[in-house]
């Protein structure tokens, strides 16, 4: 069955009707301060749009990982604040997920109001592995909302099989949301046949994370990009000390054997910013890969190899980044990541940043969005889309309910 769309659902009509919408609301927080509003930000058109048609629209999210029961700290009283002002009207929050507060918040939503409910990770059922329980709880979340239909627009958690994301989509007749869509489009694009040359840009702390990444990516791309944490596996797997600096060591002849594979393809830095400990003011020097002493960690990439990463990226005509290049929220270790983000912003390539954290990065570091073609909202959703996996968000949405 075809996957049926937000403009599909918007044809039938939604107006009195309840729209239950899931959308990926998980942002940075310093306390209760939203460091970065990009997620808000991109789930704001589809809500938009389903309130203007006259919908009642309940909102469905996550924020962080509590442990299935609430949890103050990760309260979405934030996000609603912030939702409600970027909607322009007040946002009431449901004080539980699915219980009297729930009840009572949705029951009473006028045609055209929008509605949150709590941190659905509140409820143990939502990651819960056994799939009766991830359905009760999916069928608690129908029953607030009689008649309903479902948008899946939380691009972030497609790769996620859970409550909220997979199973309620097997309950209500359920939609693709217009951020879901706008992601998939752009990432089918670097799958499909990219312009080349196509390069990547792979940073963050863990090679174990981007194994499979990696591994899928090799024989397609004409570059890979090593920075961040994750390179200093690579450098010790060429045989070099780092020093302090983050290594995995059950990964080193895994990285040994990616080498070899890569050929040429895939660059490590020269140089790196060494500090003597990880805090903003530490001492810091700028040495060779190769002679990172004991005691000292690489925190960032260093000048020549940011240079060299960004010849690189201005030859590319197709461009993926993940992952930092350093520390890049302490200052003394942005400057690799900000170079990078800045070469492929000047690059006139089409260019999509995969990721919250390199999203976040792009943003706070204050350079301009729209130098990128595309910034996506998804870290581990992208890269399992571009490592070939089913992402069951989006997989469940062409089962038809
Ligand atoms: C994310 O931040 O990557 C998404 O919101 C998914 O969150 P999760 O990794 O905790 O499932
Ligand atoms: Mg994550």
């Amino acid at each position: 069955m075809a996957l049926k769309s937000l403009d599909d659902l918007l044809s039938e009509g939604v107006s009195g009707r309840y729209v239950l919408v899931r959308s990926d609301l998980n942002v940075p927080l310093d306390g209760a301060t939203i460091t970065d509003d990009g997620r808000v930000r991109a789930a704001l058109p589809t809500i938009e749009r389903l309130a203007d048609a006259g919908a009642k629209v309940v909102v469905t999210a996550h924020l962080g990982r509590p442990k299935g029961t609430p949890d103050e700290k990760y309260s979405l009283r934030p996000v609603a604040a912030r939702l409600g002002e970027l909607l322009g009207s007040e946002v009431p929050l449901a004080g539980d997920v699915v219980g009297e507060q729930a009840k009572a918040v949705t029951g009473s939503l006028a045609d055209g109001q929008v509605a949150l409910l709590e941190n659905v990770r509140f409820d143990p059922r939502e990651t819960s592995k056994d799939e009766g329980e991830r359905a009760a709880l999916a069928r608690d979340l129908a029953a607030l909302v009689p008649g309903a239909a479902f948008v899946s627009d939380g691009f972030g958690v497609v790769h996620r099989k859970q409550a909220s994301v997979y199973d309620v989509a097997r309950v209500l007749p359920a939609y693709a949301g217009g951020l879901v869509l706008a992601e998939l489009e752009v990432l089918a694009k670097l799958t499909g046949d990219p312009q080349r040359p196509y390069a990547v840009v792979l940073g963050g702390s863990k090679v174990s994370d981007k194994l499979a990444v990696i591994e899928a990516l090799l024989p397609k791309v004409d570059r890979l990009l090593v920075g961040g944490g994750m390179c200093f596996t690579f450098l010790a797997a060429q045989g070099h000390g780092v020093g302090s600096s983050l290594l995995e060591t059950d990964m080193v002849d895994t990285c040994k054997r990616l080498l070899a594979e890569a050929g040429g393809k895939l660059l490590l830095p020269v140089d790196v910013v060494a500090a003597d400990s990880f805090a903003a003011d530490a001492a810091t020097r700028t040495v060779a890969a190769t002679e990172i002493e004991d005691g000292w960690m690489g925190l960032d990439i260093g000048p020549e190899s940011t240079a060299a990463f960004a010849a690189a990226i201005g030859n590319a005509e197709t461009i993926f980044w993940n992952g930092p290049m350093g520390v890049f929220e302490m200052a003394p270790f942005a400057e690799g990541t900000r170079g990078v983000a800045q070469a492929i912003a000047d690059s006139g390539a089409f260019s999509v940043v995969g990721g919250g954290d390199s999203a976040a990065a792009v943003r706070l570091l204050g350079l301009p969005e729209d130098g990128f073609s595309h910034i996506s909202t998804g870290g581990g959703a992208s890269l399992e889309y571009l490592e070939g996996k089913e992402l069951p968000g989006v997989a469940v949405l062409s089962e038809g309910a």
